[in-house]
């Protein structure tokens, strides 16, 4: 489970030092999903969960003449995101430290809302997107990913082999977390204030690891994103020592070609609000 609390701590630090490893785990992917934004209308756009901002930055790239802004329940994300929209010197994004289930833009209401894996966080899904329902405008249009099941996911289950057993399979496999709307069926019963939902699966390659030492590279990502970072986050010593030691013996049997490149399969979900 990794919910608001998480975020707002360790989870959401890790994210804001990692995002240039994040956006790279993502980076065949985020093409899909612009792709399929851009085939949505919108001048007031709102990124649900920008993280580090690489997919508000992408849209705001996209249309000059929208307004785009990125919320995110980490204020360490949105220090991040906020540095790299002031180095593109781009003035039409802006990010916003809140929470997804109290937000409203007292500027004016979205008409699309958008979304990289940023919605699978929430311990209330259905009021949360009843609320964003209720704060956009008529007819918006909203466009997310999320990760389908952990079987098209092997990545998410790498280290199974070398984690307890409590860390590496979540009691709840639907609570707030990765994997949350990996089900259509139980993600559309969460989409509660949206109609017309589509979903599309998209498989991509996940980018762990690359460059001089891809081992090493993969290695420092997993300490601190996924579920062996939260693992090494409780262990210290010899005990972390042999457990990095086991993670790299894990890595080394899918180096290929200079990287750590794993599977990976999302979802790419549209639907239109039935606020009237
Ligand atoms: C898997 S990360 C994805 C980040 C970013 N969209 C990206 O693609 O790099 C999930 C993000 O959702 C944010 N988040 C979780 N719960 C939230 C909430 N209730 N309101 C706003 N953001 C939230 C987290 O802080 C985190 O940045």
């Amino acid at each position: 489970m990794t919910g608001g609390a998480e975020w707002q701590g360790r989870v959401g630090r890790a994210w804001a030092d990692e995002w240039r490893r994040t956006d790279r785990s993502f980076a065949a992917f985020t093409p899909h999903l612009l792709a399929a934004i851009a085939a949505q209308a919108g001048t007031r756009v709102l990124d649900i969960g920008c993280g580090a901002g690489d997919l508000s930055l992408g849209v705001a790239r996209a249309r000059p003449n929208a307004q785009v802004t990125g919320i995110d329940i980490s204020s360490d994300l949105i220090a991040a995101a906020s540095q790299r929209a002031a180095e593109t010197g781009a003035r039409h994004v802006r990010f916003r430290h809140a929470d997804a289930a109290e937000y409203r833009d007292a500027d004016g209401a979205p008409d699309l809302l958008v979304s990289r894996h940023g919605v699978m966080f929430f311990a209330d899904p259905p009021a949360v997107f009843r609320h964003l329902a209720a704060q956009s405008a008529q007819g918006a249009h909203m466009v997310f990913s999320c990760f389908r099941g952990r079987q098209h996911n092997p990545w998410a289950n790498l280290f199974d082999g070398v984690l307890p057993a409590a860390i590496a399979a979540p009691a709840d496999p639907l609570g707030p977390g990765p994997f949350a709307f990996a089900d259509p069926d139980h993600a559309q019963r969460c989409l509660a204030g949206w109609a017309n939902l589509t979903f599309t699966p998209v498989d991509f390659t996940y980018v762990a690891g690359a460059g001089d030492d891809p081992v090493a590279d993969a290695i420092g990502f997993f300490a601190r994103i996924g579920p062996a970072a939260a693992r090494l986050a409780t262990v210290a010593g010899d005990d972390r020592a042999q457990l990095l030691a086991a993670m790299a013996g894990v890595l080394e049997t899918h180096l290929h070609h200079g990287q750590i490149a794993l599977p990976a399969s999302a979802w790419i979900v549209t639907a239109q609000s039935d606020h009237a």
